[in-house]
């Protein structure tokens, strides 16, 4: 099947990066989220980021123009959903919100239509057998900033069909990404490993190893990351990191998976990270 017109579910962070580079690379994109001043906020963000492009000569004013008009609104999910070949979903990371978004999806798409999730954590086979589309079920997990990450994870429920990823591998190519094929098993590959370090990093910072910018320079310096595991943690958000640990604590069922004490007790004082102006690190 060929993909051509996507609806990206969610306008927040993940949700509006990917809508970006899929209008980027030609695709007709309908973006949907729950008010208008979220998806108003949305394409303030993306206008934002095409204009960063423009002055970096990356993109021409043409092409931004052009990006900008492949993409539309809405925030009626039936009917920004019933021509899509393909849906992302890119809305909150919590279960019970996206079993309840794909169970509309599934009603309301086109029977050929891929419905693919953006989660960070959750069970793809789990939220496939929400749906009577397993086969026409995946994993598409892109990274922050998307218009800069070059990976994608593709991730195979237990029923996803061999033509679905080799539709959507095709596809992520098309979006100038990596695509990694991944099993489906808590964290994936990048959350396997990422998180777990970001934990460590937080235990390091609750024993008073070293301060915090310490800690983060090590792996900098040490290690050539972009950004230290603190830095990260804020960009990524502490409930998101917490939650991700809790995934694989309990899909794995192994006490190296534990949450550090000091990661809860942040979450539970509303230090999100940068999104609440205060984490590791003041924003
Ligand atoms: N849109 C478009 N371009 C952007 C952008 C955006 N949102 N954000 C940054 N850029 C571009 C900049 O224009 C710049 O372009 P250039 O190379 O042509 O000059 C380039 O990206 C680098 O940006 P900056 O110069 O502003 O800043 P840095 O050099 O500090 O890079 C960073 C910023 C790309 C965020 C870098 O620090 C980095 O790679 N950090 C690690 C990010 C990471 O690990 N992300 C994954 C998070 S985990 C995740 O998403 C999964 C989830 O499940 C948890």
């Amino acid at each position: 099947m060929s993909i051509s017109t996507i609806t990206v579910i969610g306008g927040g962070t993940m949700g509006n990066g990917i809508a970006h580079v899929a209008a980027q690379s030609g695709f007709t994109v309908t973006l949907v989220d729950v008010t208008e001043a979220a998806t108003e906020r949305a394409i303030k963000t993306i206008t934002g980021n095409l204009e960063r492009q423009v002055k970096k000569e990356t993109i021409t004013a043409e092409q931004m123009a052009e990006t900008l008009g492949r993409i539309s609104t809405t925030t009626d999910l039936e009917q920004g959903a019933h021509q899509a070949d393909l849906v992302i979903e890119a809305a909150s990371e919590r279960l019970e919100i996206k079993r309840q978004i794909f169970a509309t999806l599934d009603k309301v798409c086109k029977p050929e239509a891929i419905l693919a999730s953006n989660t960070s954590s959750i069970s793809i086979t789990d939220l496939a057998g929400g749906t009577g589309r397993a086969d026409k079920f995946i994993g598409m997990h892109f990274f922050n900033p998307v218009p800069v990450m070059k990976l994608c994870e593709i991730i195979r429920g237990l029923a996803t069909s061999d033509q679905t990823y080799a539709t959507i591998k095709s596809m992520a190519e098309t979006m100038g990404k990596v695509p990694v094929e991944v099993q489906d098993y808590p964290g994936f590959i990048s959350n396997r490993i990422l998180m777990p370090m970001i934990n460590e990093a937080i235990y390091c910072v609750m024993e008073g190893i070293a301060s915090v910018e310490d800690i983060d320079t090590v792996m900098k310096l040490g290690m050539a990351h972009p950004m230290g595991p603190l830095t990260l943690a804020d960009f990524i958000g502490l409930d998101v990191c917490l939650s991700i640990m809790e995934v694989l604590h309990t899909g794995l069922g192994d006490s190296k998976y534990r949450p550090c004490p000091l990661l809860r007790k942040m979450v539970a004082a509303g230090h999100l990270g940068r999104k609440s102006g205060k984490g590791f690190y003041s924003y």
